[in-house]
């Protein structure tokens, strides 16, 4: 089954190809020649994930899944939730966003806080959603150079390591990502 990715994440694009596996070939949006930045201007990560969807399916008419991510962090009344990418900014710099996290935590205890990954699918004209979360801590300071965005920051509850001092199969176990892909995997390979 060929699927596009409504994403141009080289980190992604490697995350999902592992996590989808050899039934789906995906293509990414350089794949079908859309090099445009795709709008991510609502205000709910379920939003954001449609509208990257209907954009590339009334573009193109093809079978399309987009995601969409936030770190909830409970202690900031869930942010930078949907403004996760450019919560210092609009150049989506990961240090600086979180450098913000960190001195807007400060001591601040406790520091519970999930990643919430939503999946828009549109097939044979259908739209459908799907929701991964892990729940976790944010750590006192940066550790480890793997992966991307906020996972020097983050430990996912019963681990002993951030996200990016892990390899990217144990993040794969547990990953917010990963059980939405799992979730959309199951459903594709029902509705095949
Ligand atoms: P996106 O909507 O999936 O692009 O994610 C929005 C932002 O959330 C990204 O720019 C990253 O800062 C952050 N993010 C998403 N997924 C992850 C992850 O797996 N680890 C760490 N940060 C992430």
């Amino acid at each position: 089954m060929t699927l596009v990715f409504a994403s141009n994440n080289e980190h992604k694009i490697k995350e999902i190809n592992s996590l989808l596996g050899s039934s789906f070939k995906l293509l990414s949006l350089h794949d079908i020649n859309i090099n445009e930045d795709i709008p991510e201007e609502e205000p709910t990560i379920e939003g954001n994930a449609l509208s990257k969807a209907r954009f590339v399916y009334n573009l193109t008419g093809r079978d399309v899944f987009a995601d969409d991510t936030g770190l909830e962090i409970n202690s900031l009344n869930g942010l930078p939730g949907v403004h996760s990418a450019r919560f210092a900014g609009e150049n989506k710099d990961s240090s600086a966003n979180i450098e913000k996290v960190l001195s807007m935590l400060g001591d601040t205890e406790p520091r519970e806080a999930r990643f919430r990954t939503v999946i828009a699918l549109i097939i044979k004209k259908k739209e459908y959603l799907f929701e991964g979360i892990v729940t976790g801590t944010i750590t006192y300071v940066k550790s480890g150079v793997e992966g991307f965005g906020y996972d020097p920051i983050f430990m996912p509850d019963g681990k002993h390591s951030t996200f990016a001092e892990m390899e990217l199969a144990e993040k794969n176990t547990v990953s917010h990502r990963a059980r939405a892909f799992e979730k959309l995997r199951e459903f594709l390979l029902n509705c095949q």
